[in-house]
């Protein structure tokens, strides 16, 4: 699929559909306003027989459409003309995009952009509709052993704006929401395959066929031999009750000179938590293969760069294993020692995620970060304080929490920030080791980064806890592709 940025005004323009915008109390947008003007008010006729009310997301196909050079037109409720805003107009675009991918049409022109819309610009409304269009066109198929959905038929996205100098804002805003739409759909499918297929060698391979695609771009994977002689004895006790070995990911983006420190991204890569010895309940287990989400995201981030090649410096780690129960699983109790040299006393074997990160954050010491910041479906109790909404953050930086933020929200992809004071860090402790890796029932999520912050100190460090954000559950399950949006949105702000 191309998407091709267009100057032509809708009534001069071919396509087999044109995606205009109509708004509540009968009100047409801008481009159905001129397309009605050469149609002998045939869009008028139909708002006003009430056939669509302008409800955001509302959907109505005309068929006829005369004279006019369109084949078809769609009109797209938008809401209320005033209160258009970037959220609603996601909203109207995913809709139409929505519908489009299931029809067999090979183009389309959206106008949807030529409308005034609070709080994005051209180059904005270019990016949500390029990062629609990827959404709207997902499909997770790898696994069926016969495809039954209809192949996505369209071969040319056409994107309308006002003027020359509004499409050279709107190729840009393409050019990233497409990078982005990329990164999020290797990231969703990474996270969608099953634990049985998506290994941690699985992972390994991907982040070097990755590598492999771009000059800038570089991986490196170590075994648990190499591990073992970095110290990692906190990651290895994760995967000990395993029979598939452990992989330590790094994934290098040289885009700037080498004198620029990097941003560090480091994400969870559990490709299956049973909870070890500590084992889950039955009901939803099955959703524990997102529980590599942390991993995928910085894998579709890097994804996303190789597309954009801009000039930065970034590093990804990738801790990876298995958490299952086995006998020479690590049991509640056992005391393990990390790369860092801090020992930890084991009294949940569920709480694996902190173990694998730990090795992970002080490993990323060696690239004197700029930044590091982990991504982690760590706790179930961020997505009850939180919900699927928010991303939790947690960080002992106010500067590098407020820029995480506000990538958050241009992105739409947001992320709310919990307290990380060291009164927390009191519930890690630990009568035989240095601490342990729970906190009690209170604060689960911020204890945990409590227990991270461990690991962290004097480094500039955040911490994305991605439980409720990550995937969905029930009949919507499947991964989001989150928070790739915000990651990428920091990244190209710096
Ligand atoms: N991967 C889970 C966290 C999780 C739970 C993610 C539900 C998504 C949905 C993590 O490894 C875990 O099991 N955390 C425990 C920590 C507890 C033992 C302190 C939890 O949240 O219950
Ligand atoms: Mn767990
Ligand atoms: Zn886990």
């Amino acid at each position: 699929m191309r998407f091709e940025v267009k100057t032509a005004k809708a009534h001069q323009l071919k396509t087999e559909l044109a995606i205009v915008a109509v708004f509540t109390d009968n009100q047409l947008g801008t481009t159905a306003r001129t397309l009605d003007k050469a149609g002998d008010g045939l869009i008028a006729d139909v708002v006003q027989n009430g056939d669509i009310n302008g409800k955001t997301g509302e959907l109505l196909l005309l068929t006829n459409t005369g004279n006019l050079p369109c084949q078809r037109i769609l009109l797209v409720g938008c809401g209320n003309r005033k209160t258009l805003d970037r959220k609603a107009f996601r909203k109207a675009v995913r809709s139409a995009f929505g519908w489009l991918a299931s029809k067999p049409y090979n183009n389309a022109v959206s106008y949807l952009a030529e409308e005034s819309i609070k709080g994005a610009d051209t180059f904005r409304t270019a990016h949500i509709s390029a990062e629609c269009w990827h959404d709207a066109s997902y499909r997770f198929t790898a696994m069926k052993s016969t495809d039954k959905t209809t192949p996505v038929a369209l071969k040319s996205m056409g994107l309308a704006v006002r003027n020359a100098k509004a499409a050279t804002a709107a190729r840009k805003g393409v050019s990233q929401g497409n990078a982005l739409g990329v990164g999020m759909g290797f990231s969703r499918d990474l996270a969608n395959l099953p634990g049985n297929v998506c290994t941690p060698i699985y992972l390994a391979k991907q982040a070097q066929t990755l590598a492999r695609k771009s000059k800038k771009m570089s991986c490196k994977v170590l075994n648990e031999s190499t591990m073992q002689k970095l110290g990692m004895g906190s990651l290895l006790s994760v995967t000990a009750g395993s029979d598939q070995p452990a992989r330590f990911i790094i994934l290098q983006y040289k885009g700037a000179d080498a004198s620029k420190n990097p941003v560090v991204l480091v994400g969870k890569g559990i490709t299956f938590d049973t909870g070890g010895i500590s084992l889950k309940p039955p009901s939803t287990m099955d959703e524990m293969k997102f529980d590599m989400c942390g991993a995928a995201s910085v894998m579709g981030t890097f994804k996303a760069l190789a597309e954009l090649q801009p000039a930065l410096n970034v590093v990804g780690l990738i801790p990876t294993c298995e958490n299952m129960p086995g006998s020479s699983a690590t049991k509640p109790g056992d005391i393990v020692t990390s790369m860092s040299g801090q020992t930890i006393e084991v009294l949940n074997t569920d709480a694996e995620g902190r173990l694998i990160l730990c090795d992970a954050l002080t490993y990323a010491r060696r690239f004197n970060p700029d930044a590091l910041i982990d991504i982690a479906t760590l706790t179930g109790a961020c997505v009850v304080a939180l919900g699927k909404h928010h991303t939790g953050l947690l960080s002992t930086s106010d500067a590098l929490a407020n820029k995480l933020l506000a990538a958050g929200v241009q992105a739409d992809d947001r992320a709310w920030r919990l307290p990380l004071t060291e009164e927390y860090s009191a519930q890690l402790k630990s009568n035989f080791a240095d601490f342990a890796n729970i906190g009690g029932r209170d604060a689960g999520t911020i204890t945990a980064a409590a227990f991270l912050a461990k690991f962290t100190e004097d480094l500039n460090w955040a911490h994305l806890d991605i439980a409720g954000t990550a995937y969905r559950g029930g009949r919507a399950k499947g991964s989001t592709g989150r928070p790739v949006p915000l990651l990428l949105e920091f990244l190209l702000n710096r």
